[in-house]
């Protein structure tokens, strides 16, 4: 049964700016990540990720269509929905006039922590971010990554059901970014729902469990990492290293197969590609043997998460 901890059904956004056109930054996105779940959202730029992430905080209404967190509308009862999320905004908009402990702090008085748990929630939140050496500083003293740590910390202070990161790891090392994969698999184990924007492809591919591929404000895709791949026509290739005898024959019964696109000779026998990812390599390696090839090697080169991000997207830049 779903068990949605983010429910959006036919979310449309359109922006008025003043004295220039509408800009219709979401046209129509359906999505229900369950709970537990690591979700990404992976578009290009301008593609509606942070309109959409804007609307689920509250920070916008939507123009029409339904938003539910936790099973909090957030236009009927923005109070409660905003309760149950917590964002790491791309943007960063920490208060320059207090200090780094004060952020956390505070932001948990807000949320209605007493004195004593917003201080402890503070202290072990500096500490599991390894902030503690700043907590006296002003967020202007911090490294971009201790921001982006501190923004992180910040949304986790009143224990969300559904934590959002737009952009979260932008501009920091890799050994803060393997944290905050590390960071976000224990939030997992710890019951909360994360949805993630990020324009690191490899980071959706290790971290998410499903991935909405979203652009011109719609979703084109949705599915894991794995089965978003095998969507790639002739998307996977595999060398196959075979003796002398028998190379033509297991070409001709290659070619004659539905998923194989493409045969060509390689130094060491040949190449093919296929549709349907690892699924086609078992047929493709009887196939070879079965007609009486020496089948030396095999070795599968699967598409990346890149590879189906371009599929859909395409390779021409967004204003
Ligand atoms: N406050 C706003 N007023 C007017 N237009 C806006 C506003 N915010 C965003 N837009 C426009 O809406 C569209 C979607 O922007 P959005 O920030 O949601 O995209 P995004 O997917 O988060 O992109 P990026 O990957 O660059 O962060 C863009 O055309 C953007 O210029
Ligand atoms: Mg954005």
């Amino acid at each position: 049964m779903s068990d949605a901890v983010l429910e959006i059904v036919d979310l449309h956004k359109t922006y008025h700016p003043a004295g220039l056109p509408a800009v219709e930054a979401v046209r129509g996105i359906d999505l229900a990540v369950e709970r537990g779940e690591i979700f990404g959202l992976l578009g290009p730029n301008g593609a509606g990720k942070t309109t959409t992430i804007s609307v689920v905080t509250t920070r916008h209404l939507p123009t029409s269509g339904q938003v539910c967190v936790d099973g909090y509308d957030v236009v009927a009862d923005p109070a409660m929905a905003k309760r149950h999320v917590g964002v790491a905004p791309q943007m960063p908009n920490l208060d320059h006039s207090l200090k780094v402990w004060e952020v956390l702090y505070l932001h948990g008085r807000y949320f209605g922590l007493t004195r004593r748990e917003a201080r402890q929630r503070t202290d072990d939140l500096l500490e599991r971010f390894h902030l503690g050496e700043k907590s006296k500083v002003r967020p202007i003293e911090l490294s971009g990554g201790m921001v982006r740590r501190l923004l992180v910390a910040r949304a986790l202070v009143h224990r969300p059901t559904l934590l959002l990161l737009d952009e979260a790891t932008v501009g920091v090392d890799p050994q803060t970014r393997h944290a905050m994969w590390d960071e976000i698999e224990t939030l997992r184990t710890e019951g909360t729902t994360v949805l993630v924007t990020t324009h690191y492809i490899e980071e959706a591919d290790i971290l998410c469990d499903r991935v909405a591929i979203v652009d011109h404000g719609r979703i084109l895709s949705v599915d894991t990492p794995a089965a978003l791949k095998t969507l790639i026509p002739a998307g996977t290739r595999i060398e196959l290293a075979l003796g002398p005898d028998g190379r033509a024959d297991a070409a001709a019964a290659l070619e004659s197969r539905e998923e194989v696109s493409v045969v060509e000779k390689s130094d060491a026998g040949l190449r093919v590609y296929v549709s349907g990812g690892e699924a086609a390599v078992a047929g493709v390696v009887s196939t070879v043997v079965d007609a009486g090839a020496q089948l030396q090697h095999v070795s599968v080169q699967e598409p990346t998460l890149e590879d189906v991000f371009i599929h859909f997207t395409g390779k021409e830049l967004r204003d």
